[in-house]
């Protein structure tokens, strides 16, 4: 009976571990930087669905996600959408598929995921960490590596915003300073090698709106929970004092 009550407790330990919130890669307890995504941000979502169009759609997919439905919630115009968002197929009805043909669509022996419901499987705070944390490694193929996903077979394709890092000598101390919640280039133990076209900060803020539009295309419905649900409330509201003064009306010769 003890042991089973152990075994229980440890279970249950294990399934408290499993949903913490995201602030640690449970893989490889590297600390995430926290984003909070806001797919309500409409400029930072359009932004966002720009450059990953420019980016990232060469590899990867979002096939539960139509260009249509995408211009309509995203409030870009047909015309816009077709001149510069669709590089991978010309029907509006269609969903965003990736660029590449399937036979060549392997990086390394790994095939790019769909990255459809990114976001909502690994969390913003993760795929933001991912996006900020490439550095020089010369043991990959790629040439470059990533404490979130080590050993990833994406390359940095966005060196050339961002630049190239390396892993700073003092790694361990530069996480430390890290989790007091220093700035990314300083605290989270890289180095800047070489310069990109944008300064860290403008960094973080495409990366920012990335995650912000991918937070959108795994719910592209949420807004509109969202705004349905602040529609029920009020209705509720209103109907609780309807019902309050019809109460005291009807009660009002008993008292
Ligand atoms: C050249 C092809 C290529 C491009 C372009 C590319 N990726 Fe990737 N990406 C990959 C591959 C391959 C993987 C799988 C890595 C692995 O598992 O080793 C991957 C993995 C990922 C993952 C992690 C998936 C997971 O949960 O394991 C994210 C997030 C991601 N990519 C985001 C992006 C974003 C955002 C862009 C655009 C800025 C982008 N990628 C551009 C090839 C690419």
């Amino acid at each position: 009976m003890t042991r089973l009550i152990t075994r229980l407790a440890q279970v249950s330990a294990l399934a408290a571990v499993a949903l913490l919130p995201q602030a640690v890669n449970a893989n490889t307890g590297v600390a995430l930087q926290h984003f909070s995504a806001n797919s309500g941000n409409l400029p930072s979502a359009q932004r966002g669905a720009r450059n990953f169009m420019a980016y990232c759609s060469g590899c990867h997919s979002l096939k539960y996600l139509r260009y249509e439905r995408m211009g309509a919630d995203l409030k870009i115009p047909a015309d816009v959408l077709k001149q510069n968002l669709m590089f991978t197929s010309d029907k509006l009805g269609d969903q965003i598929k990736i660029a590449m043909p399937a036979a060549s669509g392997d990086w390394f022996g790994r095939v790019p995921p769909d990255l459809s419901l990114e976001t909502r499987a690994r969390g913003a705070d993760w795929v933001y960490t991912y996006l900020l944390s490439f550095y020089l490694d010369d043991t990959r193929p790629t040439g470059v590596n990533n404490p979130v996903l080590p050993g990833a077979s994406m390359p940095h394709v966005l060196w050339e915003l961002q630049g190239w890092q390396k892993k700073a000598e003092h790694a361990a101390e530069g996480a430390k300073e890290g989790e007091h919640g220093g700035g990314h280039h300083e605290g989270s133990g890289f180095e800047q090698v070489t310069k990109g076209s944008l300064t860290p900060a403008e960094y973080q803020a495409f990366v920012g709106d990335l995650v912000n539009f991918l937070d959108y295309a795994s719910e592209p419905g949420k807004q509109a929970r969202i705004s349905t649900g602040l529609k029920v409330m009020l209705y509720l509201f209103v109907l609780l004092g309807l019902t309050y003064l019809l109460k005291k009306e009807f009660w009002r010769d008993i008292h």
